[in-house]
Parts: structure tokens; C-alpha cells; sequence
């Protein structure tokens, strides 16, 4: 996720901007830049890669005089990682340069606005509009200039705003994205989170939406939207700086499961258009789809797991038949692959090895490939035909997490797409797709309400010696999936199975004690995983239910439920997992494992 860092004082503000984006690293990033105001003019210096390249680049802050300025650390959404695409950017008079974190829905329409107004564009990100855009609003005073902007822009956003007119000035602002200020007897700073600003002061101000603050040296000033003064609480931090970077959360795991409603919101936004899916540089024609013969999905992992559930929803809205593979085993293959197939790989770092050599080989048959990847401008976004981005930030966990949910929702997002494009989707079936989709956010957050429960359940059961998640259909994908997150942080021996495969072997292991969580969120299954659960129940089971309808024969069954919110059947394995991410969580944290970083595994798997 960006790093946004500022500073209004009377130090030197670069080498100070440099400190900050170095605590800003953990949020990955892949480019850095500074704009610092230096005799009424902004001197702007960023590059592709590392921070120590900045750091080289301006002799560590030294070169840029100035001592008010604006710090960015970015990890692209919009255009691949470049110098050109990195932050701040300029308005096109240069009197203006903008650091920006989120992104801004409607910044095709403003851009193209722009242009026939004669601006031009040196970048590919949706932040150079908010740059130009700064300029067309200009109304000579910025707080007033910022608040027409946030008329126009949508989307998510924390901004720092830099103007020559107001050399001694920064002003800021947020929406759905963080900043923090606060100030010492000197000076005022901004950030994206706490941690960078700790070495000037604990007492914080939380920046909420739609309020604008303005850092003179020595004073800070808060506005509304509308640029009417407003005040503000203090906030008194209380962490350590582990946790604060930690968003003040124990491990970056828990973080990220928290952060799945917003990631999510963030993988829809922009794509659903009216009444229709789309997708920014992708123009698959209604002929082209509709002669598909059929789609394969290639992944390792999770990703593989996103891609079982994906068949169910693509095979639903194409009515073409979807295979799965694990990438490493459909390299080797001989797969039967041909122009008339779509190949999707789903991979959240873009850079696993098999993932990257099975499109090789796709493409090398004459299939289109289509890359379904978090990280912009990794090798698999560059080497398929098309890339749709997940968009949830920067995952630091070697566990998946937001990652994989993300995968879901996207593959959902194709699956609509392919089937509105066909016309083999009705537009009703579409419209309560998308209704869905739209819904699944807050649904999300609904489910990370209350955790104690799932808490005490792991506390209750984090001595298991074997672990069997069982389900039907789309929740035997969800069901691999769980066991996988179980047994890869907490090292207990885990399988996810077909419950109907129980009875052809596995169910030789069950025996008093063993742990079977069954999942039940498909109706018309339902009844037959309640089965499968009374079988291994008689074999002296414990039995967990995840189920959305709860009713008396599942209650007097299982010895215990979690209860998860209702939505669409093809939609509810993004809410069934993330109980249960919960649970495989607490479960290695009451073992006392290294969470963040289990053994013998790495967060991008770029060898075979
Ligand atoms: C499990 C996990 C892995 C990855 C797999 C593929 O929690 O993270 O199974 O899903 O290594 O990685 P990507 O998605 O980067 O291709």
C-alpha cells in the first residue's frame, strides 16, 4: 500500500521525508519520490525501486533545499512501477505536486475530460489528474481549491497537496484511506499511519473522511469539506512501534484478515459499470466469447483453491466447461489448449514459477491468457494478454489472506463479464450477481464483528493431532482452502475433503477426538454433508458446522457452529473462509508458531 509522509517546519524537510518513508517500508512499495518547496518552486526527485536509491539520488535529502515538503512511497495500482509513474506528480503549470494513496474511480472520465481542455499527461496513474485537476480548480486558495477537487474525484484517497503560491503550506486530506498528524513544538507532519510519525509525538490527530488539514510551521488547521474550520480530538498512542506497524495488531495476518472488506471493496470498484462488468484495457468481443470452447484456470496454493471455487461461478454464467489445474502439474502435461480457450492464471505475487512457465506454455499453444494478480507490473501481469488487478494492497503475511478472498471476488467479476459477453448470462441473472457483488464488502465486515467466539474455539481445540474440513460442491474448494491456511501456520496435520469421499477411505482415520468441521452453505447439499457429518460423529468425532442457516437437526449434531451471513451461493466461500482464516489464526498463535513467517516457506515462490 502507498506511504505518504509530510512535513511542514523549519529543518530541512528532506532528510526528514526520508526517515518517515523508511518506516513507511513494511507497507511494500516499489517506487519512491519526494517534492520538496524550495524558493517558491517545487523540486520534485523519485525513481523506480529501493529507498536507498532515492536516498542516492538526493545525496540523502541534502540536495533538496526546502523545508516544507511531501514524501511518497508507492505500490502501483494504476501503470507499471516506473520513474515516470512514480509520486509526487505535477500539475501541468508545475505549481502544484501531489502525493496520493488510493485510488480514484473516475479518473478515465477526468482525464479525457482534461485533455480536450488541453492538459497533458507524462504518467499512466490516476493521481496525475488529481494534479491537473488541483490546477483547473485553483481558485488562490488551496484549502478552497482542494475542497472543489474532492467535488469531482471519486474513489478512495489520502492526498498531500503542495503549492507555490502558499510556499510555507501543506495541505492534506482523506477518504476510505488512511492519515494521521500530529506536531512537536516546531513543526506539523503527516502519515499514512502512526509509526512514522512516533519520533515526533504520541498525541495524534485521526484524520476522518472528507476533512482537509492544513500544516504551517508551527500551526495546524483542520476543515470540512466545504472549508469551514472544524476541531479535532487528540488521539494518545499508547503501542509500541512493532505493533504500531502493525496497525496495532499482534501479527500482519490478523491485520490483513481485517482488512478483507476494504481490499474487497477495493476489487469491484470501477468494474461494475451500470448495470455491466468492466474492465479497464480488456475488450474481449461478444463473438470471440461466445466460440470459446472452454477455460482453464491455473494456479498454486490458494490461488488454485480461488480458482475451484472460480469453475463453479464461470461454468454457472458461460456454461462452458472450466478446468483447474495446479500450475505445476498443467506445465507438464501436454495440455489439450488451443485459440479457442481462455487460460486464467491467478496468483497474488505474479511471480510464481510454475504459475508464470504454465501461461508460458498456454501462450505457446495459442490461447489468450488472462492474469488475475495483486502485484502491478509483476511477470505474469506483463507476460499474459490481459491482467486484471485484485487490488488488496500489499500482503506481508506468508499466509494468504486478503489475497485469496480478492481472487474470489475478481474471478466472480470474470465470470459475470464472460457471461454478459456471450449473452448466455440473462440480464436478471447479471443484475443479482452484481447486487451480490456489490453486497459482499459489508458482509465481510459483518463477519469480523465478533470475533470472540472463533477465539475461544481455537483455544478450546488448538491441541488437535488431525484436523478434517469436509463440504460439497463449492465448499469442498473452501474446505481445501481452510485446511490448507490451518496446516501451514499451525503445523497440525489438516485435510480438506469431499464429503462424499469420506466413505471411499479417509474416514478409517476418524476416531475418537478427531476434529471434523463441516461446511454447509450450499442448500441443495446440505442434507447430504448433515449425513456425512452424523457418519463421523458415530465414530466419536467433534463436530464444527459452518453454516449460514442454522436449524434444530444441525444444532442437536454438531458440538459447535459458526453461523456466517447469509449472500448468493456462488459468492459465499469469500465469507465462509474468513471464520475460519480466524480459527487456523489462533489456532498458531495458542501453539506458539510463527505466525507471519512459518517454517520452510516464502511469501513468493519464484523457484520450481
Ligand atoms: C497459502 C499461500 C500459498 C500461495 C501460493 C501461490 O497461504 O499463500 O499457497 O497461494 O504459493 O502464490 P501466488 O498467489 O503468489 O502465486
Amino acid at each position: 500500500m502507498c506511504g505518504i509522509i509530510g512535513y511542514a517546519g523549519a529543518k530541512q524537510a528532506a532528510p526528514i521525508l526520508l526517515k518517515g518513508l523508511e518506516t513507511l517500508e513494511y507497507r511494500g512499495y516499489d517506487s519512491a519520490g519526494m517534492a520538496v518547496m524550495s524558493d517558491g518552486v517545487i523540486n520534485i526527485q523519485k525513481c523506480r525501486g529501493r529507498l536507498a536509491a532515492l536516498a542516492e539520488k538526493t545525496d540523502h535529502g541534502q540536495s533538496m533545499q526546502g523545508s516544507v515538503g511531501i514524501g511518497h512511497t508507492r505500490w502501483a495500482t494504476h501503470g507499471e512501477p516506473s520513474d515516470k509513474n512514480s509520486h509526487p506528480h505535477f500539475s501541468q503549470n508545475e505549481q502544484f505536486a501531489v502525493v496520493h494513496n488510493g485510488i480514484i474511480e473516475n479518473y478515465q472520465e477526468l482525464k479525457e475530460r482534461l485533455e480536450r481542455y488541453g492538459y497533458t499527461f507524462q504518467s499512466e496513474t490516476d493521481t496525475e489528474v488529481i494534479a491537473h485537476l488541483v490546477e483547473y480548480c485553483d481558485c488562490g486558495d488551496l484549502i478552497r481549491t482542494v475542497s472543489k477537487v474532492l467535488q469531482r474525484i471519486e474513489g478512495s484517497y489520502a492526498l498531500g497537496v503542495l503549492s507555490t503560491r502558499e510556499p510555507e503550506c501543506l495541505v492534506a486530506v482523506r477518504k476510505d484511506s488512511p492519515l494521521v498528524v500530529c506536531r512537536d513544538d516546531e513543526a506539523g507532519y503527516i502519515a499514512s499511519d502512526i509509526p512514522a510519525l512516533l519520533p515526533y509525538s504520541r498525541d495524534m490527530y485521526l484524520m476522518e473522511d472528507n476533512e482537509i488539514v492544513a500544516l504551517t510551521p508551527g500551526k495546524i488547521n483542520f476543515y470540512n469539506i466545504d472549508a469551514r474550520p472544524i476541531e479535532k480530538e487528540i488521539y494518545h498512542v499508547d503501542w509500541d512501534v512493532s505493533a504500531a506497524e502493525k496497525g496495532g495488531y499482534e501479527h500482519f495476518m490478523l491485520k490483513e484478515i481485517y482488512e478483507q472488506p476494504q481490499a474487497l471493496q477495493s476489487t469491484i470498484q470501477s468494474r461494475i459499470r451500470g448495470d455491466r462488468i468492466q474492465f479497464d484495457g480488456i475488450d474481449y468481443t461478444s463473438s470471440w466469447v461466445e466460440q470459446l470452447t472452454g477455460v482453464h484456470i491455473i494456479a498454486c496454493g490458494s490461488a488454485y483453491h480461488a480458482g475451484l471455487v472460480g469453475r463453479y461461478m464461470i461454468e454457472t454464467t458461460l456454461q462452458r466447461p472450466v478446468n483447474v489445474e495446479i500450475a505445476s502439474e498443467f506445465r507438464y502435461r501436454n495440455p489439450i489448449v488451443d485459440e479457442r480457450q481462455l487460460v486464467i492464471a491467478v496468483s497474488q505475487s505474479g511471480e510464481t514459477a510454475d504459475t508464470l512457465a504454465a501461461l508460458r506454455e498456454a501462450k505457446r499453444r495459442g490461447a489468450r491468457t488472462l492474469a488475475i494478480v495483486n502485484v502491478v507490473g509483476s511477470s505474469l501481469a506483463r507476460e499474459a494478454h490481459d491482467v486484471i488487478y485484485t487490488w488488496a494492497g500489499p500482503e506481508i503475511s506468508v499466509a494468504t489472506t486478503k489475497g485469496y478472498t480478492t481472487q474470489l471476488l475478481a474471478l466472480e467479476l470474470v465470470a459475470v463479464y464472460l457471461g454478459q459477453q456471450s449473452g448466455r448470462l440473462s440480464q436478471s441473472a447479471a443484475d443479482a450477481l452484481i447486487e451480490a457483488i456489490c453486497a459482499v464488502p459489508e458482509l465481510a465486515q459483518s463477519a469480523l464483528v465478533d470475533i470472540a467466539p472463533i477465539q475461544q474455539m481455537a483455544a478450546r481445540h488448538f491441541n488437535a493431532k488431525d484436523v478434517f474440513y469436509i463440504g460439497r460442491g463449492i465448499d469442498y474448494a473452501s474446505s481445501q482452502e481452510a485446511s490448507l491456511k490451518l496446516k501451514e501456520i499451525s503445523y497440525i496435520h489438516s485435510e480438506g475433503i469431499a464429503a462424499g469421499e469420506l466413505k471411499h477411505g479417509t474416514i478409517s482415520l476418524i476416531e475418537d477426538g478427531s476434529l471434523v468441521i463441516g461446511l454447509l452453505t450450499q442448500p441443495k447439499l446440505r442434507e447430504k454433508v448433515i449425513s456425512n457429518l452424523a457418519e463421523v460423529k458415530t465414530r466419536g468425532a467433534t463436530v464444527i458446522a459452518v453454516t449460514s442457516m442454522e436449524d434444530a437437526k444441525l444444532n442437536a449434531l454438531a458440538d459447535e457452529v459458526i453461523l456466517i451471513p447469509e449472500t448468493n451461493p456462488l459468492l459465499i466461500p469469500v465469507l465462509s473462509v474468513i471464520p475460519l482464516q480466524l480459527f487456523a489464526y489462533y489456532i498458531s498463535v495458542y501453539n506458539g508458531r510463527d505466525v507471519d513467517k512459518p517454517r520452510n516457506l516464502a511469501k513468493s515462490v519464484t523457484v520450481e
